[in-house]
């Protein structure tokens, strides 16, 4: 280890439907950190939260490389207690878990209570942005536009299914009905007409608590925007998401070899400012740090909403996030070197104000 070398823990796997991507944006982001910098320690999180210590979890991605199954088991996992004095002679910590558990606070917390400083929002701002019900009013408050929408949490549906439906209806059809805490597209549904309207419910209730319900935007670009920094956030170039499917769903984003990024986005420049102005407030408005993706809607006639916050974007050299700052002159190198900067800014932030 060179002196000026400090040891990066990165989190990946775990919990969740976006188990196997995380896996792809750990190993893009193990390649790309700056060795001059910093000792990656690999931490890899199994499907039931069990934690493997960094030599299992290095020996695990020298498998993948060699082309196994992109799959985290371990017959033996650490427990939280063991993961937690692994961590703890990290200089930070890149949690790169997609989704519940990793995504919306979970880990946030477990890493506050390790004291170890990490990329990404703190644990508020993690939970409230995964939220999409709960994030929706306080976008709107800042003066972002969002879809209208309606949130039905299972015990109202279970009490009244058909209540709910018509009170969802009344947003007119076509709907998406989605988990209000979800990603990757899983458990959302676009819903034409009545008939599908109830076993959309259910699969959004198969991955939450609470359904929410969005009038669709129709013929919508879907535009993205990058946020980098603390106290002093900037938003990336833009771009935008092209799929020959009905919406952007799991194979569109995963399997579709189709779908198309195009970086930048071919935008009217004031559409773009608006863009970018919206995807800061948002970042302000839940009070998140150092990244963020903010996805929007675009309609024709230059309706625009946000969709919602993501704070551990995808993360592989294709995802949008890196490419969106390598469009500004970023590397994916120079990113994560940044990324963590600001990790260990903020972590000093909040030891001042002790
Ligand atoms: N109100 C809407 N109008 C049009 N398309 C939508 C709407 N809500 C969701 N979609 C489509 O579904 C995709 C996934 O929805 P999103 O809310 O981003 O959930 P996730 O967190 O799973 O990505 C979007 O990228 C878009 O293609
Ligand atoms: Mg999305």
């Amino acid at each position: 280890m060179t002196t000026d070398q400090q040891t990066l823990a990165v989190i990946f796997g775990g919990p969740t439907v976006e188990h196997t991507i995380s896996i792809r944006s750990a190993r893009a982001v193990i390649a790309a950190a700056d060795p001059q910098r910093w000792r990656v320690l690999p931490i890899a999180v199994t499907r039931d939260a069990g934690w493997l210590a960094p030599a299992e979890s290095a020996e695990l991605l020298a498998r993948i490389d060699a082309g196994a199954d992109e799959e985290v088991v371990s017959p033996q996992p650490l427990s939280a207690l063991e993961a937690a004095s692994a961590l703890a002679d990290c200089a930070a910590a890149f949690p790169l878990v997609h989704g519940t558990w990793g995504e919306d606070g979970v880990l946030q917390g477990f890493l506050e209570t390790v004291g170890i400083p990490y990329v990404g929002p703190g644990v508020a701002a993690s939970a409230l942005a995964m939220n999409k019900a709960a994030s929706k009013p306080i976008f709107q408050a800042a003066g972002i536009p969002v879809a209208p929408s309606l949130a039905v949490p299972l015990i109202a549906w279970r009490q009244d299914p058909i209540a709910a439906q018509r009170d969802a209806a009344q947003l007119g059809y076509p709907l998406f009905v989605k988990p209000s805490n979800g990603g990757s597209s899983i458990g959302a549904t676009r819903v034409e007409s009545r008939e599908d309207l109830a076993d959309a419910f259910r699969a959004a209730y198969e991955c939450d608590h609470t359904a929410l319900v969005e009038r669709a935007m129709l013929d919508a670009r879907e535009i993205e925007c990058a946020i980098l920094g603390n106290a002093q956030p900037r938003a990336s170039a833009l771009g935008e998401i092209r799929t020959a499917r009905s919406f952007y769903d799991y194979i569109a984003k995963y399997e579709d070899p189709n779908t198309e990024l195009i970086v930048p986005a071919d935008l009217d420049p004031e559409i773009a400012e608006r863009i970018r102005s919206y995807s800061l407030a948002a970042f302000e408005a839940v009070g998140a740090h150092g990244m963020a993706r903010a996805d929007f809607l675009l309609a024709p006639d230059g309706e625009l909403w946000l969709g919602e916050l993501n704070t551990i974007p995808g993360f592989t050299s294709a995802s949008m996030y890196p490419r969106l700052w390598e469009a500004c002159g970023l590397s994916f190198r120079g990113l994560v070197t940044r990324l963590v900067e600001l990790a260990l800014e903020r972590a000093r932030c909040a030891e001042n104000l002790r």
